[in-house]
C-alpha cells in the first residue's frame, strides 16, 4: 500500500528511504568531528551518492553545529535536510531555523521511552513523556510538514507504552516514526517483532514511514536493519563506514549492498549510486584521518582481494565463484594515474572537479597547484588519492590560525635529532630550533616552542596514501586538552613534514573547539 509523504510524495512498497546520519550520529563519536567545510564537502558527496535524507547535525549543540546545518541547508540540493532536536522549545526552534533554507526540510525530535531512560535520565513519569511527545511534535509541525519522531532506546521500551507513544506522535503529526536500538542490544528477531507489532497494533502506522536506527554494540546493526525492513520499515538510518557512537551505527554501504545482492530476501530498491560508495568512504577516511580496517565489508582494502591460490584460480575462471558482487559495482577501480609534472592548471582544475572539490577560489587553486607541482617533482606517479590528500591539507585549511611554513630536520645515529621549524601564527612567522628523542619528538617540541599550549599527545599514527616507497605518508595526531579531544591529519612524501602538518592541524581544531560549548546531554 502506498504512503503519501510530504517530502517524497507517493511512496510505493518497494521504496526504501536512505537516511544518512554520518554528519550527526557519526560525527558525534570520539575523533570523528569535522569542521564546517569538511561537513559541507561530505554532504555534497552524500548527495552524489544519492541519499534521500541527510541529517546534517544537532543545531542546539553548538554554534558550529548550527552554522554547519544552515550552510548545508542553503547549499545542498537534492536530499531532504534534517536537524536533530530534543523535545524542548529552544531545541526545536533552533533546528527549525537551521534547516529553514533547505529545499525540503525535516525536524527530527527524539525522546527516551524505555523504563530505564525515563527513570534515570529523564526523571519523568511515562504520562509526562507521552504528553511531551505530543507537544514537541505539534511544535515541530508548525515549522515543517516533514517531522520525524524517535523513541530513544525504543528496543528496550515496554511494547504497550511504545505503541501508545507512536500513536500519539502520529496523531500529533509525525510523518516518520523511528524506533532505534540505541544501545545495540536487540537481536534481529527482536527488531522484526517490534516493527511487525507497531504495524499491526498502532492505528495510522500504515500512513507514515517507519524507520529503523541501529547501533553496532553486538555487531548486529546491519542484521537488525535488514530484519526491520522485512517487517515493514521503509527508512533506514545509517552512516558511511558505520561510524557512530561507541561501536558505531549500521553501515550504509553494507545495508545497500546486502539489499542489492539479495533481492530474493529483501524486496526493496534503494536509489543509491553504488558506484560512488568507495569514493565516499575514502573521502570520509581522508577527512577524519581514520581508515577502515582492511577486512571491513564492502569498503575494506581486502574486501575484493583474493589471496589464496585456489580462490585466485576460481576467480580467473569465473569471478562469480568467489565474488558475490563486482568491485566495479561499488566503484573499486584501479588507482588512476592523474597527471605528471607537465600538466597544466586547466587540467588540474578539471581533475579537482571530478574529485568532488567543486570550484575553488583562485588563491586556493594556486596553493593546491603549487603543491601538486612540488609533489610531481618528488614522486614518480601522482594518483587521485595523492591529489585528494594534498588538497585536503592545503585547501580546506585556509581559515586556520596556525599554518605550517617550513621544516628542516637533522637526524641519524651520530647526533641528537634537531628540528628547525617555522610556523605562521595569526599572520606572523615564528621560528624555533629544538632537539628531541627522535625527529618527530624534536619537531613537536619545536611546535610547542612556537606556540605554547598544554595539550597532550594521545595518538600518533602513520599510514601511506598509496603504495610504493615514494608514497605520501598520511599522519594522524590526536591531542587532548581539558577533556577535549581533536584529531589532525597531514600528508607529505616526507613523514616528518606530514607529522608536523598533522600536529598543526590538530592545534587549529583545538582552537576552534575551545570556543565551542557542548550541549548538556547528548545521549543519542
Ligand atoms: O541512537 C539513537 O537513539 C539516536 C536517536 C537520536 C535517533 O541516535
Ligand atoms: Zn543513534
Amino acid at each position: 500500500m502506498s504512503i503519501d509523504h510530504p517530502s517524497f510524495g507517493k511512496l510505493d512498497d518497494s521504496r526504501i528511504i536512505i537516511f544518512d546520519t554520518t554528519l550527526r550520529d557519526g560525527e558525534q563519536s570520539p575523533g570523528f568531528s569535522m569542521n564546517m567545510q569538511e561537513k559541507l564537502r561530505m554532504a555534497l558527496a552524500l548527495t552524489e551518492l544519492g541519499v534521500d535524507v541527510l541529517e546534517a547535525g544537532f543545531p542546539i549543540a553548538s554554534q558550529g553545529d548550527f552554522d554547519s546545518v544552515k550552510l548545508i541547508a542553503e547549499t545542498v540540493r537534492g536530499p531532504v535536510i534534517t536537524g536533530l532536536a530534543r523535545t524542548g522549545r529552544a531545541d526545536i526552534l533552533r533546528a527549525a531555523e537551521a534547516v529553514a533554507p533547505a529545499e525540503r526540510k525535516r525536524i527530527h525530535v527524539f525522546l527516551s521511552t524505555s523504563p530505564l531512560h525515563m527513570k534515570y535520565k529523564l526523571r519523568m513519569e511515562p504520562e509526562a513523556v507521552l504528553q511531551l511527545t505530543i507537544d514537541s511534535v505539534t511544535l515541530a509541525r508548525h515549522h515543517t510538514d516533514d517531522v520525524e519522531w524517535s523513541a530513544e532506546d525504543g528496543s528496550r521500551t515496554d511494547p504497550d507504552f511504545l505503541c501508545r507513544c507512536v500513536e500519539a506522535a502520529i496523531r500529533a503529526g509525525a510523518t516518520t516514526i523511528n524506533i532505534p536500538d540505541t544501545v545495540g542490544y536487540a537481536l534481529p528477531e527482536d527488531m522484526f517483532r517490534i516493527f511487525a507489532m507497531v504495524r499491526e497494533r498502532v492505528p495510522g502506522a500504515d500512513k507514515i514511514v517507519l524507520s529503523t536506527h541501529n547501533h553496532n554494540d553486538l555487531g548486529l546493526a546491519v542484521a537488525n536493519t535488514l530484519a526491520a525492513i522485512r517487517a515493514g520499515a521503509r527508512q533506514v538510518e545509517c552512516t558511511i563506514n558505520g561510524i557512530g557512537e561507541r561501536a558505531g551505527n549500521a553501515a550504509l554501504e553494507e545495508i545497500v549492498m546486502a539489499i542489492r545482492t539479495r533481492p530474493d530476501a529483501v524486496a526493496c530498491k534503494p536509489t543509491i549510486v553504488t558506484e560512488n560508495i568507495i569514493k565516499t568512504s575514502k573521502l570520509l577516511s581522508t577527512i577524519t584521518g581514520f581508515d577502515v580496517q582492511p577486512n571491513k565489508a564492502i569498503v575494506g582494502r581486502n574486501a575484493f582481494a583474493h589471496e589464496s591460490g585456489i580462490h585466485q584460480d576460481g576467480v580467473l575462471k569465473n569471478a562469480a565463484t568467489y565474488e558475490i558482487m563486482t568491485p566495479e559495482s561499488v566503484g573499486l577501480l584501479k588507482s588512476s594515474l592523474v597527471m605528471g609534472k607537465h600538466s597544466g592548471r586547466a587540467a588540474f582544475r578539471d581533475k579537482l572537479r571530478t574529485l568532488g572539490y567543486g570550484e575553488l577560489g583562485d588563491n586556493q587553486l594556486n596553493d593546491a597547484f603549487r603543491r601538486f607541482k612540488d609533489l610531481a617533482d618528488r614522486k614518480k606517479i601522482v594518483y587521485d588519492e595523492d591529489i585528494s590528500a594534498l588538497v585536503d591539507d592545503e585547501v580546506l585549511r585556509d581559515h586556520d590560525r596556525i599554518r605550517f611554513v617550513s621544516l628542516d630536520v637533522r637526524s641519524g645515529s651520530k647526533a641528537p635529532p634537531r628540528a628547525d621549524l617555522e610556523l605562521e601564527i595569526d599572520g606572523v612567522v615564528r621560528g624555533a630550533h629544538e632537539t628531541g628523542d627522535g625527529p618527530v619528538d624534536a619537531t613537536f617540541n619545536a611546535i610547542r616552542a612556537c606556540f605554547a599550549h598544554d595539550a597532550t599527545l594521545s595518538l600518533f599514527s602513520v599510514g601511506a596514501v598509496t603504495e610504493g616507497t615514494d608514497a605520501q605518508a598520511r599522519v594522524t595526531v590526536r591531542l587532548m586538552e581539558a577533556g577535549k579531544m581533536v584529531d589532525g591529519q597531514g600528508a607529505d612524501t616526507d613523514t616528518i613534514v606530514a607529522s608536523a602538518r598533522a600536529y598543526v592541524h590538530a592545534l587549529n581544531k583545538l582552537l576552534v573547539k575551545r570556543a565551542r560549548t557542548e550541549p548538556a546531554a547528548l545521549s543519542a
